[in-house]
């Protein structure tokens, strides 16, 4: 039995979609079971990770958890909690989402977890993903109203990676042994600026797309602005900085040897998803 924890999210509805078919028996974990919906034959439980009592029961009779913590500084709690009721329920091996740069970043969500994880003797695999190419989709109302897009992080590349690549790794950990005791740093093909990604989004709908420069200060007054919690905006900033400043342009052969094919480009996921943009 696999538990996939973040199963309504992103990667986590990939990594059920993948796994629903297969011969082993899948349970995934939601805070609303009644309003989510999942393929058929996948067991379906209410799990939150701020009741130990839920995450107990949703790890009862589980060997392998793909365990996926929503962002925010309550990470490390909700992945210490979730560990608990894996060891407490007898569970073998657990595949933790992280995040590139997880071990080089001051204050990182995700490092007490990683940590955890590697010392509490279980098998584990841990993926530590760059920007996810669909963070585009925070584009798309700009693109739709016809505005230019805000550009945080100047020329800085990045090597965003497509969400479906990061859940195939995924699934080949939580299904092999042989991903065990590994830590992959999942990027894309390439290295890519905002206005590099929008001009093959551009390509992509055929009609040209402005960006707008803001800065680091004026991005942190508009998130705070918009009720992002305080947490969460200190943790973008801090990204946003450290891409701008270059340091986020890092390409691994990680996703390519683990996939056995290279990894999708931004271009392939601008056309599998145009019509998102389109008003
Ligand atoms: N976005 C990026 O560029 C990027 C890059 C690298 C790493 N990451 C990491 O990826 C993770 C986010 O993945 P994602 O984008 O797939 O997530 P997502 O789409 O934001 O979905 C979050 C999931 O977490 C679940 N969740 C939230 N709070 C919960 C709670 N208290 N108890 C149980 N479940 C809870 C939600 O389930 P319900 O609402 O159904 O309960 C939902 O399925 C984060 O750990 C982030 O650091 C993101």
């Amino acid at each position: 039995m696999i538990l996939v924890s973040g199963a309504t999210g992103t990667i986590g509805s990939e990594v059920t979609r993948l796994l629903s078919g297969r011969a082993e028996a899948v349970r995934v974990m939601t805070r609303n079971p009644y309003t989510a919906t999942f393929p058929d034959g996948i067991e379906i439980v209410r799990g939150d990770f701020d009741e130990s009592d839920s995450l107990r029961a949703s790890a009862e009779g589980v060997t392998t958890v793909f365990l996926l913590t929503a962002p925010g500084d309550w990470v490390p709690r909700h992945d210490k909690a979730m560990l608990d009721a894996a060891v407490a329920a007898g569970v073998t091996k657990v595949v933790k989402l992280s995040a590139i740069g997880a071990d080089t970043t001051k204050g990182s969500w995700h490092l007490p977890g990683e940590e955890a994880l590697q010392a509490g003797g279980l098998a584990w695999t841990i993926l530590r993903p760059a920007g996810f190419m669909s963070n585009a989709l925070g584009w798309a109302q700009a693109i739709r109203a016809g505005q230019p897009v805000a550009n945080r992080t100047g020329t800085g590349a990045q090597s965003p990676i497509d969400p479906r690549d990061v859940a195939e790794v995924a699934v080949k950990a939580l299904l092999s042994a042989e991903h065990d005791g590994r830590i992959y740093t999942l990027t894309g093909p390439e290295c890519l600026s905002v206005p590099d990604q929008v001009a093959q989004l551009a390509d992509a709908l055929g009609h040209a797309v402005e960006t707008i420069d803001i800065d680091i200060e004026e991005a942190r007054h508009q998130m705070l602005d918009a009720g992002i919690h305080p947490s969460v905006v200190a943790v973008a900033v801090a990204g946003q900085e450290y891409v701008r400043a270059g340091h986020a342009a890092v390409l691994t052969g990680d996703a390519e040897r683990v996939l056995n094919r290279p990894p999708r480009t931004f271009r392939d996921w601008a056309h599998d998803h145009f019509a998102a943009f389109r008003s």
